[in-house]
């Protein structure tokens, strides 16, 4: 049945949509990462969450399979889920304690999400939840819900901003907080190069912040990024899709831009935020996105949003190229395939001093990413510049 107090939220989102003005917003002060000698002592000892937001439609990438699952990888064809499961398990050799891990799933990409981890034993971790987001009825173009041949209304998962809410609702939060988890990262499924557990990201949350949020430098007044600015003291992201084309151009005397930093929807949480989030009153987003090759309404809550919530955030810098290769389509499919390659080459030669062969596609195990001695042990005597490189079980060992 349809909920008529949402569906008239969502009338009123694309009515606002037309008259948004951002020329209040103004930029925010270049941000300072937190310094430290060694930062993997920062997450020694520390119990970890990590919450994947996988319940996306995969609009512009036009694949009938979610993003997470389909192959990914480079030489090894992994998918993208199965990549953030090894980056768990490998952080969990290297510190010796296992993050809980949580996926928000949707009606779209559920099913197929559960299957890729029952095939694969859940990829050796021990503590893998699920949780599926809610739907909103999709929209025509003149506001009217949309109906199927089969009389059944056509409906959207509601937004990567329903992330709190479910985690809440599943349990999971409250469970996590009984396991003594002591900071929980957000990560989108579709941004292979990130490493969850950046300490940069935990490292004020550890230390009572609410909220930690990442930051990189736009490329361009044109890139597809939401922006960080700042809307009556507060901190806020405003999308690009959603922006005033002139602020979201502007830029200073020296050429640059103005309002600089991008959101990459990469955020550290205390457990208390993650309640207070739930808790919140998110906005209703809409954008115009082709479903099933019919032009639609979608309307979404954003992750972002929950700022608001939020008594103290620090904006983290990060470099782009370590953290930043967005799957949105084809294209983006590719560059991010790439840039994959280029970050294992790099990590490659930062472990052994030696070059991987340029011309030849190249992958790492997460085990690269958090060594553990075992691990470094066995690299030195199995330098290999080409291919795929990955430390045998410790049972075939
Ligand atoms: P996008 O906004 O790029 O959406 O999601 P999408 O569904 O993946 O792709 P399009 O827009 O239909 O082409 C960014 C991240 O947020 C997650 C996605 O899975 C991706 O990790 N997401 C998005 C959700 O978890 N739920 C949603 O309702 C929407």
């Amino acid at each position: 049945m349809t909920d008529t107090s949402k569906l008239i939220e969502q009338r009123t989102a694309i009515e606002s949509l037309r008259v948004a003005s951002h020329r209040h917003l103004t930029p925010v002060a270049a941000p300072v990462g937190p310094s430290y000698s060694h930062p993997s002592l920062i997450l020694q000892g520390r119990k970890l969450g990590c919450v994947v937001m996988a319940g996306g439609q995969a609009t512009r990438l036009g694949s009938t399979s979610p993003k997470g699952v389909i192959p990914f990888s480079a030489v090894a064809n992994k998918p993208l889920l199965q990549i953030i499961a090894e980056k768990v398990k490998a952080y969990s050799r290297c510190y010796g304690i296992e993050p809980c891990l949580a996926i928000m799933t949707s009606e779209a990409s559920d099913a197929a999400t559960r299957t890729l981890f029952e095939n694969h034993q859940f990829f050796g971790l021990r503590s893998v939840e699920f949780f599926v987001q809610p739907s909103l009825p999709l929209l025509d173009m003149t506001g009217e819900l949309i109906t199927g041949s089969d009389g059944t209304v056509l409906t959207g998962p509601d937004g990567n901003g329903s992330v709190f809410a479910g985690l809440m609702r599943s349990g999971i939060g409250e469970q996590w907080e009984q396991d003594g988890v002591e900071g929980v990262c957000l990560i989108m499924v579709d941004n292979p190069l990130l490493d969850p557990f950046c300490p940069a990201i935990f490292s004020p949350i550890f230390e009572g912040c609410d909220l930690t949020a990442a930051a990189i430098e736009r490329a361009s007044a044109e890139e597809q990024v939401g922006l960080f600015a700042i809307d009556n003291k507060r901190l806020c992201v405003v999308e690009y899709s959603e922006v005033d084309p002139v602020l979201r151009a502007a830029r200073d005397d020296q050429g640059h831009l103005v309002f600089r930093w991008a959101n990459i929807s990469f955020f550290g949480c205390s457990i208390p935020f993650l309640k207070e989030a739930a808790a919140a009153p998110l906005p209703l987003h809409v954008a115009k996105k082709k479903v099933q090759g019919i032009e639609v309404w979608k309307s979404e809550y954003f992750v972002f949003d929950a700022m608001s919530a939020a008594r103290t955030i620090t904006l983290i810098p990060l470099e782009r190229e370590a953290c930043f290769a967005p799957i949105k389509d084809t294209l983006t499919l590719e560059k991010a395939r790439s840039a994959m390659v280029a970050r294992d080459r790099r990590r490659f030669f930062e472990l052994t001093g030696v070059e991987a062969e340029a011309s030849v596609p190249f992958e790492l195990s997460a085990s690269a990413f958090y060594p553990s001695d075992r691990f470094l042990t066995w690299l030195r005597g199995n330098i290999l510049r080409r291919g795929f490189l990955e430390e045998p079980s410790e049972s075939s060992s």
